[in-house]
């Protein structure tokens, strides 16, 4: 493997959460640079390992590894794939959401403000929109959605009038395109952070990340045997906030549980740590990517 791919973030806690049984069947939904993979398989005995990842540069990062099987998927069709492969259930899951850094490095894909790119951003290169046509073809309102949301940027409207005026005359193409419109806008003092906001809400968007999510996290309590564990590592306060209503609720919108007419809940999971586990100030000091990391753990009941 390349070792600058991706630095694992919360390697130790989110693994020792999944509580590894040897010859267990696990989940890693996003394979990445194989961080987390690898350190689930050495502790797995001679159990089996499933990842996904939709991105063909993660695939060329497997080990040699016959535990180990590779889906070249979206996570979003875990059960169809679990049920492809033969299992029904599985004794953990875990999940460390949004893009790597290779990501951010490759300058061709078009995630980062910091290289000049075409504007594409898709994690699977070969389907959906890309970002170039998120910014040319969506309305307003809804780019200004977006922006608001995805990108907490407090002057979305702002910003949208300036994509608006630079697509009367021209296509977006490239970040640069993107970068230039932006910087209209931004607060002279954090101009960086602003540009990566700008993008992170593009990239949400443009691979549905929140759709995805919330898909995802509704097939885990019929996929997770009784007292398996599930590990999710999330990056943004609208992931966080989806796994932590699920996890409480059993429903990604709901934050307070149903009961019925006797005063019963029906919840599926069990919060294994009752506050959020972030990063200690040494790794996000080794692994800046790490800062805004949140660790939710759970357990099926
Ligand atoms: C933060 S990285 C994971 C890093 C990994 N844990 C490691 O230690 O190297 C997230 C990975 O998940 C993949 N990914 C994100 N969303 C996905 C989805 N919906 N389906 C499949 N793969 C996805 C991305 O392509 C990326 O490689």
């Amino acid at each position: 493997m390349n070792e600058q791919y991706h630095i694992p973030v919360l390697l130790k806690e989110s693994v020792d959460g999944l509580d590894v049984r040897e010859g267990g069947i696990y989940v890693d939904l996003t394979f990445g640079g194989g961080g987390h993979s690898r350190e689930i398989l050495s502790r797995l005995g001679n159990g089996k390992l499933v990842v996904f990842d939709q991105d063909e540069d993660a695939y060329r990062n497997r080990p040699d590894d016959n535990r180990l099987v590779f889906v070249r998927h979206n996570f979003r069709y875990l059960t169809n794939f679990l049920r492809y492969l033969g299992i029904e259930q599985v004794d953990g899951i875990l999940g460390d959401l949004g893009v790597s850094s290779h990501h951010f490095d490759d300058a061709s894909r078009g995630f980062s403000f910091r290289h000049s790119g075409a504007l594409d951003m898709r994690m699977n290169g070969k389907a959906g929109k890309d970002a170039a046509s998120v910014l040319n073809n969506y309305e307003e309102k809804d780019l200004k959605n977006i922006f608001y949301n995805y990108g907490e940027i407090k002057n979305a409207g702002r910003l949208v009038k300036e994509i608006a005026a630079f697509r009367h005359s021209r296509f977006f193409e490239t970040t640069d395109d993107l970068k230039q419109v932006a910087e209209k806008t931004a607060p002279k003092k954090d101009v960086s952070k602003y540009l990566a906001k700008v993008f992170q809400a593009l990239r949400i968007e443009v691979n549905g990340e929140m759709t995805v999510l919330e898909e995802t996290l509704m097939q885990i309590p019929s996929v997770l045997k009784k007292g398996g564990r599930v590990s999710i590592i999330s990056y943004h306060s609208l992931e966080d906030r989806l796994v932590k209503n699920f996890i409480k609720t059993g429903d990604c919108r709901k934050s307070q549980i149903e009961t019925d007419m006797f005063g019963n809940a029906d919840v599926p999971l069990k919060a294994v740590n009752r506050k959020v586990i972030v990063p200690s100030d040494e790794e996000i000091e080794k692994n800046n990517r790490a800062r805004s990391a949140k660790l939710r753990i759970a357990e099926r009941r």
